[in-house]
């Protein structure tokens, strides 16, 4: 089983690390997990070569990432919200799985899901109604194009407030329930 982690935040060693260190703890596999804010991958430029070609025409840090994401058997997001939605470096690599969004157009896509996904989140602010949703529905979309079936989400809302996961017991069980269904 091979299991590909975005880490979309800043701080190595802050709240959303501690859920992704959590959830992989709980799982059993080849763990990889992916530092965006030390890649060095590219904006796409909406060149749309790949609507007629099932590559990007950028040459940069996402080749590996594509490859490690087709051999992905479970792929996992975690981000802290930024400004309601997800922190810049991942943004762009999502943006760049543009290429696989546009398998619809070169009639190359999967019928099926071949992958499980899942997302969790930090949100520094006590919750409120639209505190996720920008962000969720950006990690949604692209677990989707690259075949993933997310399988759920953790969110933890009064993040700023956190020093140590301990205490969120409720974060840890909600992770460990969202990682069996990984499995
Ligand atoms: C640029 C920036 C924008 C932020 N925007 C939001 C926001 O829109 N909503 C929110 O709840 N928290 C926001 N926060 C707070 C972070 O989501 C919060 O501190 C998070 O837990 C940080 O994750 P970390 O501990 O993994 O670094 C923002 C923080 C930064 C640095």
């Amino acid at each position: 089983m091979k299991i590909l982690a975005f880490f979309g935040g800043a701080r190595k060693k802050g709240n959303t690390m501690a859920m992704l260190n959590y959830m992989l703890d709980n799982l059993e596999g080849e763990k990889e997990v992916i530092n965006c804010y030390s890649l060095k991958v590219t904006s796409c430029t909406d060149c749309r070569y790949c609507y007629t070609h099932p590559e990007c025409a950028i040459k940069d840090g996402m080749v590996d990432i594509y490859r490690k994401v087709k051999e992905a058997d479970i792929i996992i997001f975690a981000a802290p919200i930024y400004f309601f939605g997800t922190p810049g470096p991942l943004k762009v690599i999502m943006d760049r799985f543009q290429v696989s969004w546009a398998s619809i157009l070169r009639g190359d896509k999967p019928e099926k899901h071949t992958k499980k996904g899942a997302i969790l989140m930090s949100g520094g602010s006590p919750l409120f109604k639209t505190q996720f949703t920008a962000g969720l529905l950006e990690m949604s979309e692209a677990l989707n194009v690259y075949n993933a079936e997310k399988m759920g989400q953790v969110l933890m809302d009064d993040a700023d407030k956190v020093e140590n996961l301990d205490q969120r017991p409720e974060i840890k069980e909600e992770i460990v329930k969202l990682a069996a269904l990984l499995k």
